[in-house]
């Protein structure tokens, strides 16, 4: 049997050797064609819980289950060969303890074909995470503002502010301790996140973070424009394919309405117009 893919995938142990080096880029993707978009840049593309709010139209993370992060999972697969595929596990799938963690993230590795997955919490996830990585299950942490935590904290609020930073960087250590590859820091001040990148031997991924972060991570929607229900500080435009988008809705709209689309090239005549190969385009008879 060979296993081997053409391509070398990036794995947990090669992310965490990058600690220190040059930047980690990861997005997230949800779908077969973003997961293509995204695979030939990004060392690791996650696919988040935050496609509930993005792609499903949900108030949080937290109606996320664990089969759509399974179908979400398989879509990606299919885009992804390259960079770490990581998937999030979902609110209320491992916080009871270790064994309900293993058992749901098993499943999300077998099924989706994942090679990691992510879960929010510091100190509170060391001993699942400990659990975890012990059988097989690489773990990336994410400490910091942890969406799943919004009840909790009252809104998304920047973390680890004042005397508040201790928590966060306890949480940090305890996660690395416990054998985390690497650990989102998502929403803390800006010192707090060069503080813990420098304390902890495993890459730190920031959102909201700090550029001294051993990589950055972005919602690929946000970055693209294409999410504009709300525009967090920390996420910067690189396009606008939101309004983009609704321009060209509005342009097809208005050539349906004054039946310019579709034109003579949409069209097809009653017989091909020739035999020989020039006729035949992508497959279809011109
Ligand atoms: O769900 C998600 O997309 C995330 C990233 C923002 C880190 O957790």
């Amino acid at each position: 049997m060979n296993a081997s893919r053409e391509t070398k995938t990036i794995t947990p142990p090669d992310v965490l050797a990058r600690k220190g080096g040059t930047p980690l880029v990861c997005l997230t993707a949800y779908t077969t064609p973003m997961g293509r978009l995204v695979d030939p840049h990004c060392d690791i593309v996650l696919v988040g819980d935050s496609v509930g709010m993005v792609l499903h139209g949900l108030p949080s993370t937290l109606g996320v289950t664990v089969e759509m992060m399974i179908m979400h999972g398989k879509a990606v697969r299919r885009g992804v060969e390259r960079a770490l595929m990581v998937v999030d596990m979902p609110f209320g799938s491992y916080e009871e303890g270790p064994e309900q963690a293993f058992r749901n993230a098993a499943r999300l590795m077998a099924e989706t074909g994942c090679a990691a997955v992510k879960l929010e919490g510091g100190e509170s996830m060391a001993a699942t995470i400990r659990f975890l990585t012990a059988r097989g299950v690489p773990v990336m942490a994410h400490v910091g503002l942890t969406p799943q935590a919004v009840n909790t904290f009252g809104g998304y609020r920047v973390q680890g502010r004042g005397e508040d930073a201790e928590r966060i960087r306890r949480g940090a250590a305890a996660i690395a301790e416990a054998g985390a590859f690497s650990v989102v820091l998502e929403k803390v001040p800006e010192p707090l996140a060069r503080l813990i990148t420098r304390e902890i031997a495993i890459p730190t991924i920031g959102i909201g973070a700090s550029p001294a972060c051993d990589g950055q991570i972005l919602v690929t929607d946000d970055m693209l424009g294409l999410f504009t229900a709300f525009k967090p500080k920390f996420v910067k435009r690189y396009a606008n394919l939101g309004d983009d988008t609704e321009a060209a809705i509005a342009a097809y709209a208005d050539e349906v309405r004054g039946r310019r689309f579709p034109a003579a090239e949409h069209v097809f005549a009653d017989t091909p117009k020739s035999v020989g190969a020039s006729s035949v385009k992508d497959g279809e008879a011109a």
